[in-house]
């Protein structure tokens, strides 16, 4: 049973102690608080120099989940003291104070420490843990970390970067996202350091045999999460720091932007021709371009005269204006300039060492920092919205520049030693140094405006998209990863960058199609364009002395190229929209390493393209696999894991691929083995600039609708299903008013798809019940079962009567079409 206080030893001896909330182990000076938050999710708090944990308090993780207690058994063994959950070991060796956490059944290891639960820097301020690495270990996440997915072998530091130009290798960058999924061959886990002063994480770079995460200051305070599949850690990371937000459905469509459309004209006459050539479009971005001497919140009236007239006309057509709003307030006194004002009056910006305000240059030259640490500073900053949002129309807002960039400075950011003053619900009001908000600023930043348009509008979903965050960032909305560059390798990078993000909650990103710094070819520009359609955030954007990008630039034949892949993702809304969904319910990205939805790939050794050069997944049931080497002409092998694949442009099963030799684990040894049918397989691809090789798992189902201009258009016709049929079939369409929050109360949509197929080749069609009180726009569903090599020529609705089919023998597939129900229905193809 828990004792009322911790029971701590005043010789300061190894002592097992416990408390309500936590076990309490001192060991040498360590106070070491460890509470199971879940059963699957522990908490480890170190105090130091005798000293309990500083106070509980956080920017990431939520604090209902921070007080959530799982039950525990407690247990000593000698020196070895410890707990269990439901499925959690924790053992602390009472001389060392080393920490093991492991999977309770399996004794799966998740984290070890390697000698003592930390050491302490010289200074006695910073520290370090040095964590086991097992031989089979892969590393994933850690937020815009710009290389190979796995981060193993690497070295990198957690510090928000203005990162104009960066390369492959360059580190940090825009975000500090001090999460990772961890691997070995039992399984994955989690594990979020929660510290926002600059913090290192070494994967066995410095020190084979270990990884290392060492913190300049602040508090040891990590979550280990069980796992044991990457969709699980998924989970169990969003249910601690949040999941993300639901974006409104016409962010799903394509955006165009560029930092150098000068006058309001030149943006209209972007829009005309996207609507005159037809590239389907759903927002347009406006840059620092509109503002008055780049200052935020400003409108330059001589060349952006008709700006209302402007963001109401798009509008009409379809197409959502989002304005950049940059932090950095002008110093610009006796103007009238309210921001500035305002800001003045209330006190709200960030101060130096002495407590003067701190005035460094940005885009409007000397501007001042709002101090979002503070949440009457975030709702300050919100209200600066209000003309912008509610008068203007503008559907959404971008908040660049927030690690917070500072120019002319070698550290492109303020001094350490400026001083924000934290006032904050759940948080003791303090001075801390900017040493401690850097990293959190940005996220603040977004938070502001994200909550300052829920107070503008309290049913609509805000979208806000920053470049600066920190884990939990994901609540607020999107990011994107900054000023890439329009070459080969940004384009190859950009897959595991993107999965990175996800992978730390931000489901929903973007990389800048095209690229920002430099001029794509033309080729370039259209494989970008084909790529980016399968991924969260689809934005054409570039630096303003670049050539221009858009998609029609390069000639007709290029252009067509693009606008079909364009054209595609909008047939693909039903689907995308439902990822979209699940994100937000659960944390599950949507783009994915190829190891989330076959974890057991990785387990097995199978080749999953671990580095995500190429393959990735877009959602359960496609699978991306443009050339690992995306300018070269060069066939290469896509590998298709176990169960069958269907190509996603033909619809029609793939053939002629040969099975693939496995790595199969022995004992300790790693042996080839062939398995047959139950192999991956390896199919050979010629690449072609007009085409991009994609497969859909065999057992999918997936929605789609007809062509529309912009998602605020309503489609014509019929639901399209397209059914693959394979083991465990499945699929599900969510649909709901794409804006408000009213699907929170019920006002939506679900309609989970099945199949089956028999022995016979006769096909079974399940559409279930539609969930929820949302009525979608479809009125009957067109059905395609693909695959079918029988001659199949009717069906039967459940209730009794019989429909003809559309047998197509070239196509190898079956289609019919009926009304829908709001009852579930079954479909029996015979
Ligand atoms: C830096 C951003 O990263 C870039 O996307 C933007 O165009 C420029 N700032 C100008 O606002």
């Amino acid at each position: 049973m828990a004792l009322a206080s911790p029971a701590l030893s005043a010789e300061g001896l190894p002592t097992l102690g416990t408390q309500p909330n936590a076990s309490v182990y001192k060991v040498r000076g360590a106070v070491i608080e460890i509470a199971a938050l879940r059963g699957d999710i522990v908490r480890v708090r170190i105090g130091r120099n005798g000293n309990r944990p500083p106070p509980d308090e956080s920017w990431a993780a939520l604090g209902t989940s921070r007080e959530s207690r799982a039950p525990i058994e407690r247990f000593t063994r000698g020196q070895i003291a410890g707990f269990t959950t439901s499925v959690i070991k924790v053992t602390v060796d009472q001389e060392s104070g080393a920490i093991v956490i492991s999977d309770r059944k399996t004794g799966r290891v998740l984290m070890a420490d390697r000698r003592q639960a930390f050491r302490a820097d010289p200074d006695g301020a910073g520290f370090s843990m040095g964590k086991s690495l097992p031989d089979d270990a892969h590393y994933f996440g850690l937020g815009d970390k710009f290389g190979p997915l796995d981060l193993l072998g690497r070295s990198f530091a957690m510090w928000n970067t203005d990162s104009y130009g960066f390369q492959e290798g360059h580190d940090p960058l825009y975000k500090d996202i001090p999460f990772f999924v961890g691997y070995t061959r039992q399984g994955y886990y989690g594990f979020f350091l929660d510290n926002t002063w600059r913090t290192t994480f070494d994967f066995g770079h410095e020190k084979p045999g270990q990884v290392t995460i060492a913190a300049d200051n602040g508090p040891i305070d990590y979550y280990v999460m069980a796992g044991p599949t990457p969709k699980d850690v998924e989970r169990q990371y969003a249910w601690l720091t949040g999941t993300p937000a639901m974006p409104p459905r016409w962010t799903l469509g394509f955006q165009q932007s560029r930092w150098g459309y000068p006058t309001e004209a030149s943006v209209r006459d972007i829009v005309a021709h996207l609507k005159r050539d037809r590239i389907p479009t759903d927002a347009m971005w406006l840059d620092v371009d509109y503002q008055q001497n780049y200052r935020p919140f400003t409108v330059d009236p001589k060349t952006f005269p008709r700006f209302h007239d402007m963001v109401q006309t798009f509008s009409r057509e379809g197409v959502h204006t989002i304005a950049i709003t940059d932090l950095h307030i002008a110093d610009h006194p006796n103007a009238g300039y309210a921001p500035y004002d305002t800001g003045i009056a209330q006190d709200r910006f960030v101060k130096k060492a002495d407590g003067t305000n701190y005035i460094a240059p940005v885009w409007p030259g000397p501007a001042l920092f709002p101090d979002f640490t503070q949440k009457a500073t975030r709702d300050w900053w919100g209200a600066l919205y209000r003309q912008f949002y509610l008068t203007d129309g503008i559907a959404g807002f971008w908040n660049d520049m927030d690690e917070p960039a500072v120019f002319d400075t070698p550290t492109k950011t303020m001094p350490l030693d400026n001083i924000h003053r934290i006032d904050e619900p759940g948080f003791a009001s303090r001075k801390a140094l900017h040493a401690e908000i850097h990293n959190i600023y940005g996220m603040q930043n977004h938070r502001a405006t994200y909550e300052g348009l829920l107070a503008l509008k309290p049913n609509e979903r805000p979208y806000v998209m920053t470049r600066a965050s920190y884990a939990g960032g994901q609540r607020y909305g999107t990011t994107w990863t900054g000023d890439n560059s329009s070459n080969w390798n940004h384009l190859r990078l950009t897959v595991p960058m993107l999965e990175s993000l996800g992978l730390g909650g931000f489901a929903f990103a973007g990389a800048d199609i095209g690229g920002f710094a430099g001029s794509p070819s033309a080729d370039l520009l259209t494989r970008w364009i084909e790529i980016g359609m399968f991924q969260p955030l689809a934005r054409d954007h570039s630096d303003e002395d670049s050539q221009p990008q858009e998609p029609w630039v390069g000639g007709k034949a290029q252009e067509d190229i693009r606008r079909r892949f364009i054209e595609e993702r909008y047939r693909l809304l039903p689907y995308n929209y439902t990822l979209a969904e699940e994100a937000a319910r659960t944390g599950i990205p949507m783009i994915r390493p190829l190891f989330m939805e076959f974890p057991e790939g990785l387990l097995n050794g199978i080749p999953l393209d671990l580095a995500a050069w190429g393959q990735f997944m877009w959602g359960p049931s496609l699978m991306v696999a443009p050339p690992p080497t995306p300018e070269s002409p060069a066939p290469y092998s896509v590998t298709l894991p176990a169960g069958g694949w269907y190509d996603y442009w033909t619809g029609k099963p793939v053939s002629g691929v040969k099975p693939l030799k496995l790595w199969g684990a022995s004992g300790m040894f790693l042996t080839l083995k062939d398995e047959g049918a139950a192999s991956p397989h390896a199919l050979p691809v010629t690449p072609r600039l007009d085409q991009l090789p994609v497969f859909v798992r065999a057992g999918s189902i997936i929605p789609r609708q007809a062509l529309v201009q912009s998602t605020d258009e309503t489609p014509k016709g019929p639901l399209e299903i397209d059914v693959y049929p394979g083991a465990n079939c499945h699929g599900s369409v969510y649909a709901d008013d794409g804006h408000s929050f009213d699907y929170r109360n019920g006002a939506y949509s679900r309609t989970d798809l099945t199949c089956m197929q028999h022995s016979d080749g006769s096909i079974d069609v399940s559409i279930g019940k539609p969930e929820g009180s949302y009525t979608p726009w479809w009125h009957s569903y067109h059905i395609v079962v693909h695959g079918v090599t029988r001659r199949l020529s009717q069906s039967v609705i459940e209730r009794g009567h019989t429909l003809a089919v559309v047998y197509d023998a070239d196509q190898q597939s079956v289609a019919l079409e009926f009304p829908t129900s709001a009852d579930a229905i079954k479909v029996a193809l015979q």
